[in-house]
């Protein structure tokens, strides 16, 4: 089966259902891009009228771009519900019924549900005949807290579903610059010959949100920003900046070569951990001039759990021996912005005694979040005479993909991941040896953590995080870009 016409959501009552999901394969629909008879089936733990389900679903597509009444009306009320008690095998049954014989044409199962819920789901669906060769799945993160829970987790559902029908999402790897960037290494001369360490100085990450704990008190408190955003997203990231260039862009080529990139991580211990990691946790502050609390106050007790987390990581291999990646992500920061910085090594000599201006390095940004952009600053003389010394200035040749490409929206990156679900395609998704790889390291991290240990510590909301993660790049001679 190449298009699944089944799509079967668990956790449909949920919040990314409402607040990504059910908005994208909507969009999807809108522009046509559903196989003909696609079904959705939603289920959740609510005994709920299927009525009061659709006008649940019809709130979420209300903030869509392209929100229509009658269409969104339309789209709602062909979902079907199913209420199931994930730890009761026999409730699968029902499912099955309303299932009927669709699995012939293909099924691709979604669990946007608590982890601790995917085993019995997978179960569940296993003893209901429900796991066939034409059935995929997609799980959302966590996968585990470490790597022997993720192998855990990893064994239960490959028990029912070989590794080519998992699709374990990382919404990062949906967004248009990440796939841009594969493209911008591999499908330009220009860059790959300086692509190592003899030119590049050192490749900065970061991920830095304004939101705080926003109600997820359960799932986050004892998690923290390592687990959260490195483990995943920013490892993925790193991965793609570091891979060497894959044969082809297909599904194995691409993982071989992130997996080699993820093993090649030199883990921390307790003699690096202090000096190659910064933990903090947002104390009070305002964001865009509005007083926000701490996150002890948000939790209502003292923690221990970082909000903030920045990383001097390396990748111990040829091309990358003693290029620093430095990875930095956290809540309550000043501004939303994702982006990919490489920083390029100095001119070997410079011919030039500036009037003005100094010879900096280059530099490029691939810029994830707000804009989708990339951007090469690169040196050039201000134009004029130039009496008494050249005056050199910075300039940006820059790439805007929204200026460039005149797209109507930005999607969703759940657009394009659930159609390749749908369509099982899963170069965007992270395969098992990856996400173990990446929690090998990450539990280097959390054991040095915990040896030496580190504390969180405080900084302000709105500020760009505690100023050990200043002093850690700079003890290097470099620094953030802010
Ligand atoms: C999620 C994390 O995976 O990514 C959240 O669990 C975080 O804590 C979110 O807020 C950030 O995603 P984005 O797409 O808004 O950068």
């Amino acid at each position: 089966v190449e298009r699944t016409k089944t799509f079967v959501l668990f956790g449909a009552t949920g919040d990314l259902a409402k607040r990504m999901l059910f908005p994208s394969l909507y969009n999807l629909s809108c522009e046509g891009s559903l196989p003909d008879g696609f079904r959705v089936i939603g289920s959740g733990r609510t005994a709920m009228e299927t009525a009061e389900f659709h006008d649940k679903v019809i709130e979420a597509l209300k903030p869509t771009d392209l929100y229509d009444e009658a269409k969104a009306r339309k789209f709602a009320d062909a979902i079907e519900y199913y209420a199931l008690d994930t730890d009761k095998p026999e409730e699968f049954a029902g499912l099955k019924t309303m299932i009927g014989d669709a699995e012939k044409d293909g099924i691709s199962y979604y669990l946007s549900t608590p982890p601790s819920v995917f085993a019995p789901v997978v179960a569940g669906l296993e003893a209901a005949g429900l796991t066939g060769p034409h059935t995929r799945i997609a799980m959302e993160k966590p996968i585990g807290h470490d790597l022997e829970s993720s192998r855990e987790v990893n064994a239960a559902v490959g028990h029912a579903f070989p590794e080519d029908q998992v699709f374990r999402v990382d919404h990062y790897l949906g967004k248009e610059t990440v796939q841009n960037l594969i493209v911008m290494r591999f499908g330009n001369a220009l860059f790959e010959p300086v692509w190592n360490s003899r030119h590049i100085e050192h490749v900065q990450i970061t991920v830095a949100e304004t939101v705080g704990l926003e109600g997820r008190v359960s799932y986050y408190d004892g998690v923290g920003a390592l687990a959260d955003m490195v483990q995943n997203h920013m490892l993925q990231l790193l991965a793609l900046v570091a891979m060497e260039p894959p044969a082809r862009y297909d599904a194995t080529s691409v993982r071989d070569e992130k997996v080699k990139v993820l093993r090649a991580l030199r883990p921390l211990d307790s003699s690096t951990a202090a000096s190659n990691s910064v933990r903090g946790q947002y104390g009070s502050g305002a964001i865009d001039g509005q007083p926000v609390k701490s996150y002890a106050e948000e939790l209502g007790k003292p923690s221990n759990t970082e909000t903030f987390v920045a990383v001097k990581a390396f990748v111990d291999n040829w091309r990358w021996q003693g290029v620093p990646f430095y990875l930095r992500t956290g809540k309550r920061m000043p501004a939303k912005v994702s982006e990919i910085a490489i920083q390029f090594r100095q001119v070997p000599h410079s011919i030039f005694t500036p009037k003005r201006g100094s010879l900096l390095p280059n530099t490029m940004v691939v810029g994830l979040q707000p804009d989708e952009s990339i951007r090469i600053a690169m040196m050039v003389k201000q134009p004029g005479l130039d009496r008494g010394g050249i005056e050199l200035d910075e300039v940006s040749l820059d790439v805007s993909l929204a200026a460039e490409f005149d797209k109507s929206r930005r999607r969703v990156a759940y657009e394009r991941l659930l159609l390749d679900l749908i369509e099982g395609d899963n170069t965007l998704f992270v395969r098992r040896d990856e996400i173990e790889a990446a929690w090998m390291w990450i539990d280097s991290i959390h054991r040095a953590w915990e040896a030496s240990n580190l504390p969180a510590r405080t900084y302000t909301s709105g500020t760009w995080g505690p100023g050990a993660a200043q002093g850690m790049i700079e003890r290097d001679g470099a620094s953030w870009r802010d």
